[in-house]
C-alpha cells in the first residue's frame, strides 16, 4: 500500500450542479487501520469543507453512514482502508434520493419502519420493573436486535428498487420478524395480518443481497422466510 490513498466520491449539489460528477482526492495514509470514514473526515477537514455526509458514532452503531464504497453497501466508520481497490469509488445508497453528496433522503424507509409499529404492543398492566423473558425466550431475538436501521441491505434489494413503494424491504421485514418474535409481545396476530400481501412481504425474491449487503453480520433473508412460515402454520 502506498503513502497515498486515492478515491473519487459522488459529488452534487443540486442548489449549483446540473448533474452529479465524481470528484478525485489524494489523501495522506496518516495512520495504520485508518477507516473510510477517516478519509471522508480528513477530506472534509483539510481539503473540501463542502463535502456532505452523515455520521454520528464513529464505530457501527447509529447506522447514519451507510454508502456504496466500490459497488458494495457497507458503513463507511467500520470499513478499513486496507483492502479497497483504489481509487476508492464512494457513491450514495443506491435507490434513494440524492440530497447531497452522500446524504440520501430517507423519508420513505422510515415511513415504512413506522409502519410495522416497532415497539412493544401489550394490553397487560405494566409491571413494576421490567417485562421478563426466560433466556430461550431472549435468544429468539439475537440475530434481529442487533439491526440498526443502516438500510444497507434495502438499498441492495431489487426488489425494493422496483417495488419499494409497496414492498417493505429487507430492513422492516427483519425488524417486523423481531416484534413477531419477542414473547412479550401480544400483537403478533395484527402484525401478521399487515404483513400478509401479495407487495409488502411476498416480493422478497430470495436474491439474498440484503444477507451479503449487511455490515451486521444479520441474515433479513431468513426473517423474511421466517414470517412467511409463520404465516403458513397459522393456517394450517
Ligand atoms: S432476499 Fe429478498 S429482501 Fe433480500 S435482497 Fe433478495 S429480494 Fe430483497
Ligand atoms: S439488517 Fe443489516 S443492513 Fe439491514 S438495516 Fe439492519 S443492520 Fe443495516
Ligand atoms: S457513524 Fe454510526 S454507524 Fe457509522
Amino acid at each position: 500500500m502506498t503513502n497515498i490513498i486515492r478515491i473519487e466520491i459522488y459529488r452534487y449539489n443540486p442548489e449549483e450542479d446540473a448533474e452529479p460528477h465524481m470528484q478525485a482526492f489524494e489523501v495522506p495514509l496518516e495512520k495504520k487501520g485508518m477507516k473510510l470514514l477517516d478519509v471522508l473526515n480528513y477530506i472534509k477537514g483539510h481539503m473540501d469543507g463542502t463535502l456532505t455526509y452523515r455520521r454520528s458514532c464513529g464505530e457501527g452503531v447509529c447506522g447514519s453512514d451507510g454508502m456504496n464504497i466500490n459497488g458494495v453497501n457497507g458503513l463507511a466508520c467500520i470499513t478499513p482502508i486496507e483492502g479497497l481497490k483504489q481509487p476508492i469509488k464512494v457513491r450514495p445508497l443506491p435507490s434513494m434520493e440524492v440530497i447531497r453528496d452522500l446524504v440520501v433522503d430517507t423519508t420513505h424507509f422510515f415511513d415504512q419502519y413506522r409502519q410495522i409499529k416497532p415497539w412493544l404492543q401489550s394490553t397487560r398492566p405494566t409491571p413494576e420493573h421490567e417485562r421478563l423473558q426466560t433466556p430461550d425466550e431472549r435468544a429468539e431475538l439475537d440475530g434481529s436486535y442487533e439491526c440498526i436501521m443502516c438500510g444497507c441491505c434495502t438499498t441492495s434489494c431489487p426488489s425494493w428498487w422496483w417495488n419499494g413503494d409497496r414492498f417493505m424491504g429487507p430492513a422492516v421485514l427483519l425488524q417486523a420478524d423481531r416484534w413477531i418474535k419477542d414473547s412479550r409481545d401480544e400483537a403478533t396476530g395484527e402484525r401478521l395480518d399487515q404483513l400478509e400481501d401479495a407487495f409488502k412481504l411476498y416480493r422478497c425474491h430470495q436474491i439474498m443481497n440484503c444477507m451479503e449487503a449487511c455490515p451486521k453480520g444479520l441474515n433479513p433473508t431468513a426473517a423474511i422466510n421466517h414470517i412467511k412460515r409463520t404465516l403458513l402454520n397459522r393456517k394450517s
